[in-house]
């Protein structure tokens, strides 16, 4: 007989419901095309199927809160797993046979949520959250990368003063509390660069294969999403990208016609940030600052010429030859640089016409044990 995960033999594993489709997330579920875009692509996308037996799941909500052109990039609250999944995994293992993702608005209770008046958290049910989602067109909204943690008791967070993962950072990781002696994770990572793919790539590890988490308590996100959504029409709305205004260094300029997104995913640098090189004791050190705000120091890029890189002299890769402007602070116009948490991607002329509409959504996750 088949067994529903790795662990079943120990008795570790949740108890399965009986049943053949796995509930895919969404009305209708995910056409997964890009997992089995090849001919004769035979990668079964229910999950039932790949864990080699019925799975259970339950779902996970973080909150973002944007306007118009706004970065948002930051930690969110963690937020706690459903009492009644923490109770039963307490001491046990959970074996996680893989996930979806779609960034969605939610009508309907927010059960337990840990969003506050000064930070956004998120909730979390099992197997899943009363009300309706709908979800949010990346051209609306884009995601530009994420991370996302599932947390258990034996694992504490610790921040970084210098970020890892470049060059999509994070300051956050997750270790064993001092003393922990265990076998298993305390905490599993999951990560994508997608600019959009996360959604329709299958995430189903072949059957026999789990990332574990012992004792799962918590689940933290941390998204960079870009704020593209031009107001006069829904978030929801399956438009198409409906361009809006943009920051006048990107006006005729724009690098990217054919994607159907907004070029604001570019990062543009715009007049609200200033460069400042202050000379400290001979050396010349190059800042950034937003809205006159506190320096950021220019983190620059290794610019190598060649033969180990061609950035020096490559120019930007679809021009002509010639210093790429990334490689310096007084010419770089536009990426990570400029695209800080809160930092709007706007000229400060057209502050008043960002409307006061601040967009609701969320970053949700359904995971199947
Ligand atoms: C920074 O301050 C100067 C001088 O007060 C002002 O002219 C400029 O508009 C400010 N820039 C931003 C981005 O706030
Ligand atoms: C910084 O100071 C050093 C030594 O005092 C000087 O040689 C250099 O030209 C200065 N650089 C700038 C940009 O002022």
């Amino acid at each position: 007989m088949m067994r529903p995960c790795l662990l079943a033999a120990a008795g570790l594993c949740l108890r399965v419901a009986r049943g053949r489709e796995a509930p895919v997330m969404n009305e209708g579920g995910i056409p997964y095309a890009i997992s089995n875009a090849a001919p004769g692509g035979e990668y079964s996308t229910n999950f039932n199927v790949n864990a080699m037996g019925p799975v259970e799941h339950f779902d996970v909500y973080g909150e973002i809160r944007t306007r118009y052109s706004e970065v948002y990039w930051t930690r969110n609250e963690p937020i706690n797993l459903p009492p009644d999944l923490v109770k039963r995994f307490d001491g046990k293992v959970m074996a996680i046979t893989g996930y979806e993702i779609d960034q969605v608005t939610h009508a309907g209770p927010q059960p337990g949520s840990t969003t506050t008046d000064t930070k956004l958290g998120g909730f979390a049910c099992y197997p899943e959250c009363p009300g309706t989602d709908k979800s949010v067109p990346i051209y609306h909204a884009y995601n530009h990368h994420y991370f996302s943690w599932l947390v258990g008791k034996n694992a504490e967070m610790v921040i970084r003063d210098k970020p890892s993962r470049i060059p999509n950072p994070t300051w956050t990781s997750f270790r064993d509390r001092p003393g922990v002696n265990s076998q298993f994770p305390s905490s599993i990572v999951f990560k994508e660069n997608p600019g959009g793919e996360f959604r329709k790539s299958y995430h189903g590890y072949p059957g026999g294969f789990a990332q574990l988490v012992e004792s799962p308590q918590q689940w933290v996100v941390n998204p960079m999403q870009i704020d593209t959504h031009n107001r006069n029409v829904d978030i929801t709305d399956e438009s198409g990208y409906q361009p809006w205004f943009l920051p006048t260094s990107q006006q005729n300029r724009m690098t990217d016609f054919n994607s159907r997104l907004s070029p604001l995913i570019e990062c543009p640098c715009t007049d609200r940030v200033t460069r400042k090189i202050v000379n400290e004791s001979g050396k010349e050190m190059h800042y950034w600052a937003y809205m006159n705000g506190t320096f950021k120091e220019w983190e620059g890029y290794s610019c190598e010429g060649e033969p180990r890189s061609d950035m020096a002299q490559g120019g930007v890769g679809t021009g002509p030859p010639g210093p790429n402007p990334a490689c310096s602070m007084a010419t770089y116009h536009g990426g990570l640089q400029c695209c800080w948490p809160g930092w709007f991607l706007t000229d400060l002329a057209q502050e008043a016409l960002i409307p006061d509409k601040t967009d609701v959504y969320f970053l949700k996750w359904r995971y199947y044990p």
